[in-house]
């Protein structure tokens, strides 16, 4: 059994809310876009996958832990074809489309730092040029993981300029009841880079 899904067994997913991250009510639902293709890797039990389909979008939902991916296919029933739930390992995984936004709530931070900067490739070559990454960086301020700590400077270093377009405002912070928080940013994808 996989990290995760031991996880979702023990019930020890200390990084649930219960309810919609507030980054996703401040950036108001993602009105600002016309509703297409969003995928939601690492969604766990995360409402935002639901909330995307209620709003129009096409989501495609990605996780290795069988719990999750059931949850979400149960969770989701309404919504038919229009929510796809995939049971993949994010760092193997290919899909046949790409997409005009990514939703990266606290997936980075389940991996390990070693791995993000495949990561980061991955999440680049999945954003439609001109579409947007809309990450939740978790800030533990601890060192190990997982949750690994998603240092400011890092991420910025990371989501390297030449792919990605950072916006002026200053990131939001979205509290968590444990007392740590995600610092939420949206980025725009460059060129085919
Ligand atoms: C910290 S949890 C966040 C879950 C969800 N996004 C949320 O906000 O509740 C990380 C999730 O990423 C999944 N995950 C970790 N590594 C993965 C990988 N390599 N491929 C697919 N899913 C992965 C885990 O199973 C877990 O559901």
């Amino acid at each position: 059994m996989n990290f995760w899904e031991e996880k979702y067994q023990q019930a020890q997913t200390g990084w649930e809310r219960g309810q919609i991250n507030p980054a996703f009510d401040l950036w108001q639902g993602f009105n600002d876009l016309t509703p297409g293709t969003v995928l939601i890797p690492g969604c766990g039990r995360s409402p935002e996958v639901r909330a995307f389909a209620a709003r129009g979008w096409q989501v495609i939902a990605v996780d290795m832990a069988p719990s999750a991916v059931e949850f979400q296919r149960h969770d989701n029933q309404l919504y038919g074809d229009s929510v796809i739930v995939v049971e993949a390992d994010l760092l193997a995984w290919q899909p046949e489309q790409i997409f005009d936004l990514v939703y990266e709530q606290t997936c980075l931070c389940a991996l390990n730092p070693e791995q993000w900067q495949q990561y980061e490739q991955r999440l680049a070559s999945w954003v439609t040029p001109g579409g947007q990454l809309a990450a939740l960086f978790m800030q533990t301020y601890k060192d190990g993981g997982p949750p690994f700590h998603c240092e400011w400077g890092d991420m910025r270093e990371l989501f390297t300029t030449t792919r990605w377009q950072w916006p002026e405002q200053e990131p939001l912070q979205s509290e968590h009841p444990t007392g740590i928080h995600e610092l939420g940013i949206r980025l725009t994808r460059l060129g085919a880079v």
